[in-house]
Parts: C-alpha cells; structure tokens; sequence
C-alpha cells in the first residue's frame, strides 16, 4: 500500500489523516491519500508565498530548462505515468498513453513560451499630449497561483495550469482532484528532480471544499485557475473578489452533419468523440445534428461502429471503454437516459451498466428539454436527432447554457464560414468533431462553458499582469 505525503516547501510531508483511493474499475484500494489539515494548507500557501521572488526573478532560460527537464524526466517514465493514470481514473491504457504524450507536449510548448513572453512599444504621441514619451509594456508574474485541477485529464489539464505558471515566473498551490492526486504526486516528484525551486510547487490534498474555499479566498495567492463543473466554477468567482480567475467550465458539445458529407469517412472520428474515456471530457460529442438527407446512415453506420467499442479493464490494451469515475455517476447517468426513454426518444444502443461501466448509448429523437441534451452527460452518451437545415442545427447547439467547442462536417465552404460566425462558441472545427484539441491553441468557452482561455499562451497572458513603463524624453 502506497502512503502518499503532500508536498509542501519542497518537502514531502507526513499528515494526521488519510483517506482511501479506490480504483473506479476494480474497486481495490490503491493509495492512502493525506487530508491536509488547516495548518497544511497555510504552510503551503506561505510557501508558495515566500517562494515568490525565487520564480520572479529566475531568469527565463531557467524556467524553460525545468520544463524542458521535466518533459524528458516524463518521456522516460511514460509508462509508469500512463499506469497512474489507469489505476486512478480508469483511464484505457492507450487512452492515458496519449494523455501522457500530449502532457509532454504541453510542457514543452510551456518550456519554449517562457523565452517569449514580451510587450510592445506603443506610439504615444498618436495624442498631442503624449508627445516626447517613449513607452513600452511588459508582463510580469502575477504572484502565487492556486490551482484546481478536475480528474478527467489528470496529468494533461494539471500541464495546463502548472506548465505556464511556472513559464511565466509563478508559484503555485496545487489541488487536485480527490480522485486524481497520483498523477499530481507523481509530476511533483519528477519537477523536484527537474530543478524546480522549495515553494514553487506545493501540492495539497484532502476536502475538496476545504482546500478550494482557502485557496479561493487567502489574499496571498492572486489568481485561480479552475476546471470543473459550472457550479464550483460560480461558486468560485462569487467568492474570488478581485482575484483573477480563469473557469474551464463543461458543455453539451454538439456536431453537425451537413448533407452531402461521405459518412464512412465521418463515424469512426464521430464514435471517438462520443466514448473516449467514458465521455468525461468537456468537449465529448454529447448532441450530433444530422441532416434529413444523411440521419439515417449516420446513425445506421455510427450504432455499428458504437458496437464494435470493447468495454472492460483499464490495463488492457484491447480496451476501449472502462468504468465512469464513481458509482454515483453510473446512477446519474442511467437515471437521465430512463428519462428519455421514458419521454419517447429511442434507445438505440447501450442505456445499461456493468459495475461501473456504463456501456456506450446512442440516444435518437431527444427533446432538447432532457437532461441528456441540455445538461453535461459527462458519461458515455451521444444523442443523434434529425434537422432539415444547417441553420435549424445551428439553432439547436446555440440554444445551450454552454459553448465550448462546436463541430461541422460540410462540404460547402459558405455553410462553413456560415457556421463559424454563428456558433455562438470558443471554437468551431470545420470538418471535426467539436473534441478536436491540441494543447498551444486557445481552449475556453462563452456563456457558462467558462471564462478565459488556456493553452500556453494564452494561459500566460492570463498568469502576468501588464506594466507599462513612459518615458519621458
Ligand atoms: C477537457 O475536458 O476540458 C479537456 C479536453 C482535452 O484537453 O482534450
């Protein structure tokens, strides 16, 4: 049995209380988790506190070095991270080995923006009063970054939020998520060993509730960077007070299949995006809207590719599908496809559990009043309903409380552009399904998908406060 210790100071430190962790598969125990104290959490936010010049003033090749560091420490032990990953969450090993490779990415795209964070000049004299200045702007670090971290993507969305931290002179407290602190331990351990500074990273863990109220109302720490639910995520920014906060909120993501579209070429992407990793990921293919003219052999076609999906142990490579994170889940999750079917939609493969598998459902003619369609599934459901128009479908996916990636498959380039301006989303795939993500493009949604953006950059931008500095000549 595996003893964790939270990371504070850059010692690893013993607890009075420890919770069990659970495979969401098997059910084994597989780790002794520590439930910081309120005294552990102080110490790792003055840590993270005192630690702060340490970061600021680490000129930008050091920083870059340790994330680079880090990258090649992860790509040697790649499979040990992906077996974290399979034990904690249940991830399929060949899933979790492609989580581990884009979190490799991430860090390298995060080691090679702390050598290019800069500012601009900016002509002040375009006013007659700011004549003879010569002005410039510069980011800085904006202090100490408390991190909530869901445990879909344990190893990749924590890169997301540490990597650019520590790119951009940061120091962070870190929490995952009560399922997922394995993968953090064990990316702590390796940034340790890659060069990273006592107090730049500290991981705490226990009472979600706990940790997340103190690191979102301590005045010591000046930013939040949360994924999660919308209604942490609320909860979060009605308590952040003049903190930033940056929310990676769910969604219902939605596709749409124009007429005229090669199905064959569509549904094995489709089907991806509807069950990788059980559907728990924000921009899952939850609602696909087909055209008149295709519905019937996009479902026909997508319900046979659905079925080939094998369900079962996270560790096997043949595995496609493995358990949702919790019991409760499962519950959940059947309970909202009971309530279609109990309003007339089809059930039209799947709508059953195994333990904690839920096995891929493929839902048609769904009122977009049911939960399964205005509510975020998180869980292996896809619902597939009929249009007559592009235009009707983009009426659909707008009419959501979320927008965070949206997809089309067209072959007319108008209805593409169309579709770009009108989705009313963080981002649209033409040509994809709205799952599309590589870890440098802006991520983030309208509405209630969230606020801000990730992907390096633009998580830097979000990490650094803008200094402008007038000269006067
Ligand atoms: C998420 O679930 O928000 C992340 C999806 C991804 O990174 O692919």
């Amino acid at each position: 049995m595996i003893k964790k210790k939270l990371l504070i100071n850059g010692v690893w430190t013993e607890t009075q209380n420890y919770s069990p962790l659970h495979s969401p598969y098997s059910g084994e125990l597989i780790a002794e988790i520590p439930v910081a104290s309120e005294d552990d959490i102080e110490h790792a936010i003055a840590a993270a506190y005192v630690a702060r010049p340490i970061m600021a003033n680490m000129p930008a090749h050091q920083r870059s070095a340790i994330l680079d560091n880090l990258a090649k420490l992860l790509e040697d032990r790649a499979d040990e991270a992906a077996r974290i990953l399979a034990l904690e969450v249940a991830k399929p090993i060949t899933t979790a080995m492609m989580e581990v490779s884009r979190t490799i990415e991430t860090y390298k795209f995060a080691a090679e923006e702390a050598k290019r964070i800069h500012g601009e000049t900016l002509p002040l004299d375009a006013s007659k009063s700011g004549e003879g200045r010569l002005a410039y702007t510069m980011r800085e670090p904006i202090g100490v970054v408390g991190a909530i971290a869901p445990f879909n993507f344990p190893m990749n969305l924590v890169a997301h939020k540490v990597g650019p931290a520590i790119a951009s002179g940061n120091t962070i407290v870190l929490k995952p998520a009560s399922q997922s602190p394995l993968s953090s331990f064990f990316i702590a351990e390796l940034l340790l060993e890659a060069g990273l500074p006592a107090g730049a990273l500290n991981v705490v863990t226990g009472s979600g509730r706990v940790i997340g109220d103190r690191i979102v109302t301590d005045k010591r720490i000046s930013m939040i960077t949360f994924t999660g639910s919308p209604a942490v995520g609320i909860g979060i920014r009605n308590k952040a007070g003049l903190k930033r906060v940056t929310l990676e909120l769910g969604s219902n993501s939605a596709l749409i299949v124009d007429k005229g579209v090669q199905i064959d070429e569509i549904i094995a992407r489709s089907v991806v995006g509807a069950f990788s990793f059980q559907g728990q990921v924000c921009i899952s293919l939850q609602r696909v809207y087909a055209h008149e003219d295709v519905y019937d052999e996009f479902v026909e076609k997508f319900i046979q590719e659905t079925n080939k999906l094998k369900m079962g142990d996270p560790l096997d490579p043949a595995t496609n599908v493995s358990a949702v994170i919790s019991p409760n889940d499962v519950e959940r999750i059947l309970s909202w496809v009971e309530e279609a079917r109990q309003t007339g939609a089809v059930v039209a493969a799947g709508g059953h559990a195994e333990g904690n598998i839920v096995y891929p459902t493929v839902i048609l003619h769904a009122d977009p009043s049911l939960k399964i369609s205005c509510q975020e599934v998180f869980g292996p459901i896809v619902m597939i309903n009929k249009v007559k128009s592009v235009d009707e479908a983009i009426e659909y996916v707008n009419d959501s409380r979320f927008g965070l990636q949206a997809g089309i498959y067209t072959e007319n380039v108008r209805t593409a552009l169309h579709a770009a301006e009108k989705l009313h989303v963080g981002g649209v795939m033409i040509n994809d399904i709205p799952s599309f993500r590589v870890d440098h493009m802006p991520y983030g949604g309208v509405k209630e998908s969230g606020m801000g953006r990730e992907g390096i950059k633009y998580a830097v931008e979000e990490m650094t406060e803008l200094k402008l500095v007038v000269w006067k000549k």
